[in-house]
Formats: structure tokens, C-alpha cells, sequence
């Protein structure tokens, strides 16, 4: 059987690019929700419901797992996902606690879409860690449709991360979180706007490593598959999936996944 990635439109492709590195040998379906792409400008009963029809639909192609790659339905639906299906549910949060484990001293620059910074389950996670006064949140909406018109040119999206930007002292912050998946492609950007030293971190391979584990230990791993994707896109199946296998490449450092990805 095969994985379930979901995300509201491309993001989640960048934790997949993990996925076939780590666990080349299983297969895969990407479901990316294009007709309501973003959530993060959204209402949280809009998302939810969108985020319940799509796992509802992947859920009746069989898959054995889900990857909710999407910081944002993950704080509005997992624990209700979790309630309802029986297949083991990872999702994805703003990895503020690496980046508090890893540097103590300087602040903590958390970007992200307008809803997940809102949401409980982010405030709950600032809080806990008891870090909340060295937390700043950043809400980024327009790299998600930056991202989703496949515009990574820097000539376009530097003027727009220095307006952003414009109001911080860049030099405060140790860490920057990319809080939504779709900002994962745009880290060189990040990198050059902040210092040298600056630590540009993600969720993704901190998930893709707990899902090969709960794989593992459910002995439900595969070494068989091919890393093959089938894509779908609110609902129907992809035939012409090139758009998408475009995200792929452009993450792509390595000719191995190039390849596998190609056929
Ligand atoms: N990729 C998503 C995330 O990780 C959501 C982007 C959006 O649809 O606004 O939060």
C-alpha cells in the first residue's frame, strides 16, 4: 500500500523530495487541495472541511499512512484525523522546539501562514516551551502563491522578503523556522537576507524521520516500491503530472531522485 502526502497545493512536494530520499523502496500518492489553495488566508471550519474531504478521498484509494504535509491543516484537523482513521497520521508544526534546543541565546524568527500563527496549537506549543518571549511570528502568505505560480526567481521574491523583513533587526534572530511548506523553497532567499550564522531550519526531515520509524515498528515498510507518485489534485487523478514533477526537479541536488522521478 501506498503513502498519503497531502498538503493545500505544492509545499508538501518538499517533504516528499524527503520521503524519497529517506524511503526510496515505498510508493506514494501526492494530494495537493489546488481548487482551495491557500488555507492559511482561510476561516478554520473552511480548511477543516476541505482537509476532511481530501483524506476522506485518499483514504478510499488506500493508503497505509498519512503525511499531513501542511503546518496549517495540521493545527486545525490532526486530532480530529486521528479520532476518525485508523492508519498512523504524522503531521507537520513550526519546528520551534529543535530550534530552541539548538540555540538558547538569540531570538527565534517563526514564519509561517496567517492561520497557523493564529491557531491554538502554535500558541500552545510558544508557550509550552516556556520560550515565548524569544518567539517572533511571521505571517508570509504571498510566498504560498509565489510558490504555487512557480515563481522562484529572486529578482521577484527578494524585494518581496526585504519589505516584509523590513521592520526587524535581522541580526537578533539565531534561528528562522519555515513554517509552511511551501516557504521550503524558498530558503535561499532566506539565507541571503540573514546573517552568515543564521540557522534556516524546517520540519521535514525531522517528520519523514518519525514516519520511517512508526513504519518500522508497525512493520509496514516497504523496500519494494519504486518511490512511484501518482498525483492528485482535489480529487481527481493526475495524468499530466508534470507541473508537480517541476517542484520535484527544482528541489532536486541529487541525479539518483532526478532519475527515479523521471520515469
Ligand atoms: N503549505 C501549507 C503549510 O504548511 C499551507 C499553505 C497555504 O495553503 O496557505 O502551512
Amino acid at each position: 500500500m501506498r503513502i498519503g502526502f497531502f498538503d493545500s497545493g505544492v509545499g508538501g512536494i518538499s517533504v516528499l523530495h524527503e520521503a524519497l530520499k529517506q524511503l526510496p523502496g515505498e510508493n506514494y500518492i501526492y494530494y495537493a487541495d489546488s481548487d482551495h489553495v491557500p488555507y492559511g488566508t482561510k476561516s478554520k471550519e473552511e480548511v477543516k472541511q476541505f482537509v476532511f474531504k481530501a483524506v476522506e478521498i485518499m483514504a478510499e484509494e488506500g493508503i497505509k499512512a498519512l503525511v499531513v504535509a501542511c503546518n496549517t491543516a495540521t493545527s486545525i484537523a490532526i486530532n480530529d484525523l486521528r479520532q476518525q482513521y485508523r492508519f498512523p497520521i504524522l503531521g507537520m508544526e513550526p519546528a520551534v522546539k529543535p530550534a530552541v534546543e539548538k540555540n538558547c541565546s538569540k531570538r527565534i524568527l517563526v514564519t509561517a501562514t496567517p492561520l497557523t500563527l493564529r491557531e491554538e496549537k502554535y500558541q500552545n506549543l510558544v508557550s509550552r516551551l516556556g520560550h515565548a518571549y524569544l518567539v517572533d511570528g511571521i505571517a508570509l502568505p504571498e510566498l504560498v502563491e509565489y510558490a504555487e505560480k512557480f515563481i522562484f526567481d529572486p529578482k521577484e521574491i527578494r524585494p518581496y522578503l526585504q519589505t516584509k523583513l523590513s521592520g526587524y533587526d535581522l541580526t537578533q534572530y539565531g534561528t528562522v523556522v519555515l513554517g509552511c511548506t511551501h516557504f521550503q523553497f524558498y530558503r535561499d532567499g532566506f539565507t541571503e537576507l540573514f546573517p552568515k550564522d543564521t540557522d534556516i531550519i524546517d520540519g521535514s526531515t525531522g517528520t519523514i524521520n518519525y514516519l520511517r520509524k512508526t513504519l518500522a515498528e508497525r512493520k509496514m515498510a516497504n523496500q519494494e516500491g519504486q518511490g512511484q507518485i501518482c498525483f492528485y489534485s482535489s480529487g481527481k487523478k493526475i495524468d499530466q503530472d508534470q507541473r508537480y514533477r517541476d517542484y520535484l526537479r527544482y528541489l532536486d541536488a541529487s541525479m539518483s531522485i532526478s532519475e527515479l522521478n523521471m520515469q
